[in-house]
């Protein structure tokens, strides 16, 4: 007992004179599943182990999702020495063995933990035990760590969390660190020397635009987390994430809204954590988390979010730089109604002060293809008519004539 205390007092003084976080994780935004959205606290090892399973079969792996992410009520008691056990019942066979089984299926295994003395969901959470959780978790192989912010009463965020960040340098298994404190302190301001993402607001919610009252909290559907994203994207890049919370596509909205929802998370180089059940989705619902293009889009290198360019009565236009001088474009209806688009590439002048890039549309002639259809729509000499459907995009990549640098 006494030898444990001192190992972990040990390691925490190491860890303050070279506390960092992992660098070089999730240069991309994360990809992956996550239990939270469809599942709550009703998770176990078997809904883990054939989500791993769902990923391969299903092509999420191959087409880029990696995390198999626990969320909230894993935890059982913690052990006589202060060490968190997982639920008896529900993890039986205990985290080393499930973390074997992920990583077997070239996956990688995530967690969940809380900066307060108990989670969301009541369950033990890591304050006063950073050090001894994340020894744990990189002793069962966790690849992965949400770390919330309930009953965190007179904690300060940037602090508690810098704690968590270092108790994880110095357990030395590289983890991606999720900061989930749902943008209450300001994260984007801090964040970005902590953790790999930060959410920007509460939690979502499987509707387009609702607001779903919880007493003291609220959750939001997709238009109204996206309106909450505005002005943040100066302070995401590689490596550091602006996280607008996890997908819910599959959960209930219409195919239409699920397809605007991952395109408008792509167009924001969303983290993709699909959190529907991968073991029963629909045809369609594989081929919106699927499609290689808009996936390519949100995974983009260069990883300069993209921005509101014009918000005509519900009519909106994205644009979004990306690396090699292409540029995505999205028209996102948010009303009931067909809307007609027409734009003339020729009078519009998109120009990024942030990453210093224009489209010049003048000068440059682009090749356009529809994301979500395939389809080539010219190029940008004609100008673009289209309908967009109520709830629906129009999605873009404009493909500069290769050779052309992006200005
Ligand atoms: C908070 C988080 C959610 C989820 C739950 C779990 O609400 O924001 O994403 O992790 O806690 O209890």
């Amino acid at each position: 007992m006494k030898l444990r205390v001192i190992i972990v007092v040990a390691l925490a003084a190491a860890a303050t004179a070279r506390a960092q976080k992992f660098e070089g994780l999730a240069t991309t935004p994360p990809m992956g599943w996550n239990s939270w959205n469809q599942f709550g606290c009703a998770v176990d090892e078997r809904l883990v182990r054939e989500t791993a399973d769902a990923m391969v079969a299903t092509g999420m792996r191959d087409a880029g999702y990696l995390y198999v992410n626990i969320d909230d009520c894993w935890q059982g008691t913690r052990d006589e020495h202060g060490f968190l056990r997982p639920d008896p019942e529900r993890f039986p066979s205990g985290m080393k063995a499930l973390a074997d089984y992920v990583h077997a299926r070239g996956l990688k295994l995530g967690i969940y933990s809380d900066a307060g003395a108990t989670t969301c969901g009541g369950r033990p959470g890591s304050r006063g035990h950073e050090y001894q959780d994340a020894l744990k978790w990189a002793e069962w192989g966790v690849d992965y760590l949400k770390y919330d912010w309930c009953d965190t009463e007179g904690l300060n965020a940037p602090a508690a969390y810098r704690t968590m960040r270092d108790a994880l340098f110095a357990a030395g298994r590289p983890v991606v660190f999720s900061i989930c404190e749902w943008g209450d302190n300001r994260p984007w301001t801090w964040g970005r020397d902590v953790g790999h993402l930060w959410r920007t607001a509460g939690d979502i919610h499987a509707c387009w635009d609702c607001e779903v009252g919880h007493g003291t909290w609220s959750s939001w559907g997709v238009l109204r987390i996206l309106d909450k994203q505005h002005g943040l994207r100066i302070h995401a890049g590689p490596g550091h994430w602006n996280d607008p919370d996890m997908l819910e596509v599959g959960n209930g909205m219409t195919e239409a809204e699920d397809r605007a929802h991952f395109s408008m998370w792509s167009m924001l180089a969303a983290p993709l954590l699909a959190g529907n059940d991968l073991r029963s989705m629909s045809t369609a619902t594989k081929a919106v988390l699927t499609n290689r293009e808009v996936v390519a889009v949100d995974q983009d290198p260069l990883g300069m979010q993209g921005w509101r360019f014009l918000n005509d009565a519900g009519l909106e236009i994205w644009f979004r730089p990306l690396a090699d001088g292409d540029w995505a474009m999205c028209f996102l209806n948010r009303t009931a109604a067909t809307r007609a688009v027409r734009f003339d590439w020729r009078s519009e002048t998109v120009r990024d002060d942030h990453s210093k890039r224009a489209a010049e549309f003048d000068r440059v002639i682009y090749r356009i293809k529809n994301l979500w259809t395939g389809s080539d729509l010219g190029t940008t000499e004609k100008a673009l008519g289209a309908e967009v459907p109520p709830h629906d995009v129009l999605m873009v990549r404009l493909a500069a004539p290769k050779g052309e640098a992006g200005r």
